[in-house]
């Protein structure tokens, strides 16, 4: 059995608007075994930045949170995350929990030193006595992030470095206090091809060096298939199939897995001929009694639009929701 850092189950997200309580994230059950690098995939607007933010209780003021996220400790203490408050959350964030986000220049303060920013949280959370103290560490763990020239650019600016070399800073920043999680939201979205390999690589090597867990969230299957273990497929706040990246590239058994995966943006493809999935996800709020999928699906049949497939094993740790897929296996 797999060791599991943080077990989340029935998870749900709704934002409150116009008096309503709109679900974004719909009960959705994810396991982040130790030590192995769990994928989040699905098109924009699915809720996977929600969920990402519900671990941290980074969530907007308007959003609400049900269900359990439950955090294991390597020495077996568990602590239910929903249940702490913002100062015993930001105690976390840092020594246990590292997020790096899409954009690192909004992530990054334009006023602030590189160096400064990275060493802030060995501050916070007491981990050195001083700045001085901090700037060893700080140096150190730049030049573990493949930033050139550690000592001279620790004075830099964000505004003097490359797209690249600011996300290595944001990595930096997660990874400073040594967490045993790393969350990472899209991490190389706005990086062209190259540098998103590079990134790609450098999450992956940080992970096995210290048996750190992460949770990465992408649109991109290739991102999936070179960094992840475990995939989640996730489609208008619910979990469509989850599998091992390997049994999911092999045996895609959900339609919209199978869109997604046609959808990897090749090096060496023709951009205007790219395989995309058609139609456009429903508004959020509007309640299905059916599968969420249908009305883009052309496996679809009538049974799809009044009954909400219930989640079915294809092989060990390969599940998928589906009517059609289970017909067809
Ligand atoms: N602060 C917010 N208030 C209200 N709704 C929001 C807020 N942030 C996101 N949403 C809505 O929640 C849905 C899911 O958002 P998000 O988790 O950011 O998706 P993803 O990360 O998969 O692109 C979107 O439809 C978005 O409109
Ligand atoms: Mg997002």
């Amino acid at each position: 059995m797999d060791d599991i850092l943080l077990k989340m189950r029935n998870l749900t997200v709704s934002v409150r608007k116009d008096k309503k309580e709109i679900p974004i994230v719909k009960g959705i059950d994810i396991d982040i075994p130790r030590g192995q690098i769990v994928g989040l995939v699905g098109e924009s607007g699915c809720g996977k930045s929600m969920t990402a933010k519900s671990i941290m209780g980074i969530l907007p003021h308007s959003a609400h949170v049900t269900g359990s996220i439950l955090w294991k400790d390597s020495n077996g203490t568990e602590t239910e995350l929903t249940k702490l408050n913002e100062k015993e959350l930001r105690k976390m964030c840092g020594p246990k929990m590292g997020m790096v986000f899409q954009e690192p220049m909004t992530s990054l303060n334009p006023l602030m030193r590189i160096g400064d920013q990275v060493a802030e949280a060995l501050l916070i959370h007491k981990l050195v006595k001083s700045r001085a103290d901090a700037r060893g560490k700080v140096v150190k763990i730049l030049e573990e992030v493949g930033i050139p020239d550690p000592e001279s650019r620790y004075s830099a600016y964000p505004h003097q470095l490359s797209g690249g070399l600011r996300q290595r800073v944001m990595i930096a920043m997660a990874m400073i206090c040594e967490p045993n999680l790393l969350i990472a939201d899209e991490p190389t979205t706005a990086l062209d091809v190259t540098i998103q390999a590079q990134i790609l690589k450098l999450i992956k090597e940080m992970c096995t060096a210290r048996n750190m867990s992460a949770l990465v969230i992408t649109h991109n299957m290739g991102v999936v298939s070179s960094l992840c273990d475990k995939v989640y497929v996730m489609y208008m706040g619910r979990i469509l199939e989850r599998a091992q990246v390997t049994q999911l590239f092999k045996n895609p058994m959900h339609p919209y897995t199978r869109g997604l995966l046609s959808s990897i943006p090749r090096i060496n493809s023709n951009p205007d001929y790219l395989t995309t999935i058609p139609g456009n996800i429903p508004e959020f709020g509007k309640e299905t009694v059916g599968c969420d999928f249908c009305l883009r699906c052309s496996d679809d049949e009538r049974k799809c639009f009044f009954e909400r497939p219930s989640e079915t094993k294809i092989s060990e740790g390969h599940f998928v929701s589906c009517h059609t897929a289970i017909k067809g296996e």
